[in-house]
């Protein structure tokens, strides 16, 4: 059974078996806060102050980090978007999974996410956008598996794909 609920002081050693399951260079997908020598209790401040709205970056929006837990150990991640700005509503949209590398391909990704759509219900969103590169089989096959509508694909000229722009109703 798998748990998305977001960090706790109790959780620095899960945390820290999930970051070294990723290579350095694509620790975003973990934590885009995180990297070697953060204190944890200031990392988890900061992801509470980013959930909360308080100081933000420019151009950022309030979001929660949630983190899947099965066993105690964490498999993945969800960022979820409480709004959109002008970028997020052409690329990102509201919610952004990602896996451990050894955690693939056993349904995680579709649950996390399925408990994210309610996390977003809760927050009052009754639809959400969600977009992925037309080459991330996975990743559309999950968002269609749950009721997401495709709305358009657009062209991104930095990564060099097509982006799928799904509409997916949380109450799915
Ligand atoms: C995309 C990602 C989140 C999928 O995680 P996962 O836990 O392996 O996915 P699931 O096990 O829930 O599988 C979901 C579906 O995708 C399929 N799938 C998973 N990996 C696949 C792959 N490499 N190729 C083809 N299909 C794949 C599964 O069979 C499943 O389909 P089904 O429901 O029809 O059986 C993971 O590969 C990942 O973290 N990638 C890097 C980050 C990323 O790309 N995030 C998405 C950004 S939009």
């Amino acid at each position: 059974m798998l748990i998305l609920r977001e960090l706790t002081l109790s959780d620095e050693n899960a945390f820290m078996s999930a970051v070294r399951a990723w290579p350095e260079h694509e620790l975003d997908w973990i934590s885009f806060d995180w990297r070697p020598g953060v204190n944890f209790s200031d990392h988890l401040a900061k992801l509470k102050r980013d959930s909360l709205g308080i100081g933000l970056a420019e151009g950022r929006v309030p979001h929660t980090m949630l983190y899947g837990f099965v066993d105690n150990a964490i498999v993945g991640r969800v960022s979820v978007r409480h709004q959109l700005n002008d970028h997020l509503s052409q690329r990102g949209g509201h919610v952004g999974y990602a896996v451990n590398p050894d955690q693939r391909r056993k349904g995680y990704a579709s649950e996390m996410f399925k408990q994210a759509l309610q996390f977003l219900h809760h927050k009052g969103l009754d639809k959400v956008l969600v977009t992925t590169s037309e080459t991330n089989l996975a990743s559309w096959k999950i968002i269609e598996k749950h009721g997401g509508l495709m709305e358009n694909k657009i062209w991104d000229s930095t990564e060099k794909t097509f982006v799928r722009r799904y509409w997916v109703d949380t109450k799915n």
